[in-house]
This record gives C-alpha cells, structure tokens and sequence, in this order.
C-alpha cells in the first residue's frame, strides 16, 4: 500500500531523514521507534504532504504522491494525527470529527474541477435532499466513532473542543482521522502525555482497530506497546534506518540497545518497559 524509497529532509545543517526506504502492506501494522530527534515526526510529515523531501520517493497505492498536498492524500485514504494533538478548539466534539468526513462527501461536494467549491457553497445554502441524507448519514457515522471511546467523547459530542481535557482532545484527533476511513492511518505517539490508565485504554482502541483489518503506522516510545501490536518495526536515530524486523528483533538488536543507550530518552524507554 505504501513505498517509501531513499526519503530525505535537511534543515539548514541537520539532517533529520536521511535516505528512509519502508514497505507497509494493506493490513499490516508498522511501528516506527528512535530516541527524541532520530527524524520520525519528520518521516511522517514527508508522506503526509505536511513537508517536502529533498529526495526520494512516496508512492500510495501505485500512485507516485511525491510532494503531494496533505488534501489529496487525504482523499487517497491517508489519514494522520499528530504528535501535539491538533483539534479545532471552537468547534464540537461532533463537528471536529465531521470535518475528518469532508473528503467522503459526494453529493455535496461535487468533483468538478474550479467550480467545485462554488457549488458546494451553493449546494450548502439549498440543500437538496441528496445532500441532507448524505450529512445525516456522515453523522450517524461519526457518532458511530465516537462510540469506539465508550463514555469519553459520545457524552461530550456537542461541546468545544477547546473544552476537553488533554486526554480526550487526542481522542478527538484519532476520531477525525478514523471518520476518513482511512485506508492507512498514521499516529504520531497517540499516547503522549497519557496516564496508565489512558494509555492502556488507547492501546486497547488501537488493538480493535487492528482486529478489525485497519492498516496502521505508529510512532510510539512505550515499547510495551509496540512490542504488543506491531508486526514489524521501523528503528530509527539520527535519520536512518538502525534496524527493521519483528519487533522481538529489532528491541534486542544492539543497535537500537545503543541509540537509546546514547540518549537521555532511554529512560523513558526503559519507564515503558
Ligand atoms: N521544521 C524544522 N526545522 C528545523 N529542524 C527541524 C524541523 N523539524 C525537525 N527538525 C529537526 O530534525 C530532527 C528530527 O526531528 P523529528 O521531530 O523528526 O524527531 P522525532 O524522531 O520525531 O523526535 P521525538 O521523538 O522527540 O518526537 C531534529 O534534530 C529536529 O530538531
Ligand atoms: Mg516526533
């Protein structure tokens, strides 16, 4: 589903991805680890249309999307949170995750080159049938999302974002991404800033979601929870590849022992052990 090929970014003298090749099939799940700056948030901002490499190659489903915008990604199928949640703090909890929709609306957005967006405001002030069965129906769904949280969102589906706590705002942010029906959804350390208890919880919406076929690419430093979910991994320091393999492997390997041994994350690795 997705080809990354010799993937690379500088910024000024640091080089912070230096030449990433990773292969994730349809139904796989791929975590990617490294100590804090090995380049990880970067190598996703490079395949989500966030930034763009100064090498090398993406290519999402035999699409070449090299430098492609974030948008049309988006309505490739790539969905992706971020690793210092972004929600949209004057809109519902509902809202935000009906923006994640947007690129599944047909009738009311329609695929003409230009006009489009013109007739999709004129569309949005007469709303024809087909339109308000399509927003009901989007609706349904995304309260369907929201349900996946048990009682964190649903109850809070019509107050601010900008209201909720830090928990429950990253879970808005997975809730958007999944109302995309993503075919590959990306998260960038869902479970940063979490609790135990939240981060348990997460780990668990994570495992649903890969039981039920959902491919996934996962930053993540609990090791735990790599360990748990991945069937492969990605290590990564200084911008390159150290390892790759089942996560078994690649945790033992003594490279990755090194990298995190040669930084001060370690001790977070170690806390997640
Ligand atoms: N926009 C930018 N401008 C300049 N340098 C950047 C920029 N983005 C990232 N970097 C640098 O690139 C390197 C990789 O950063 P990146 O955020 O990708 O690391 P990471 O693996 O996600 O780290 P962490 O685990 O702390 O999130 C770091 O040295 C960082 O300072
Ligand atoms: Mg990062």
């Amino acid at each position: 589903m997705l080809q990354v090929r010799g993937l690379a970014r500088r910024f000024g003298g640091v080089t912070a991805v230096a030449g990433i090749d990773l292969d994730v099939a349809e139904g796989e799940f791929v975590s990617i680890i490294g100590p804090n700056g090995a380049g990880k948030s970067t190598l996703f901002n490079l395949m989500s249309g966030l930034d763009r490499p100064d090498a090398g190659s993406v290519r999402f489903d035999g699409v070449d999307v090299t430098g492609a915008r974030p948008e049309r990604l988006a309505a490739l199928g790539l969905a992706r949170t971020f690793q210092h949640g972004r929600v949209f703090g004057n809109l519902s909890v509902l809202d935000n995750v009906l923006v994640g929709a947007h690129t599944r609306l047909r009738a009311a957005r329609p695929a003409v080159p230009v006009l489009g967006a013109l007739l999709e405001l004129a569309l949005a002030a007469i709303l024809p049938g087909s339109v308000r069965a399509e927003e009901r129906a989007l609706r349904a769904d995304a309260e369907k999302i929201l349900a996946m949280f048990g009682d964190r969102l649903l109850p809070r589906r019509d107050q601010p974002a900008f209201g909720l706590s830090y928990a429950n705002r990253r879970r808005v942010e997975i809730a958007r991404a999944l109302a995309l029906r993503p075919r590959l959804l990306m998260m960038d350390e869902p479970t940063a800033g979490m609790n135990e208890t939240e981060t348990a919880e997460m780990q668990e919406l994570i495992a649903g979601l890969k039981a039920r076929g959902q491919t996934i690419l996962l930053i993540e430093h609990k090791l735990e929870m790599v360990m748990r979910l991945s069937d492969r991994v990605l290590a990564m320091d200084d911008g390159r590849r150290i390892a790759e393999g089942p996560p078994d492997a690649v945790r033992h390997d003594p490279a990755v022992i090194e990298a995190y041994l040669g930084h001060a994350s370690m001790g977070q690795a170690e806390a997640a052990e």
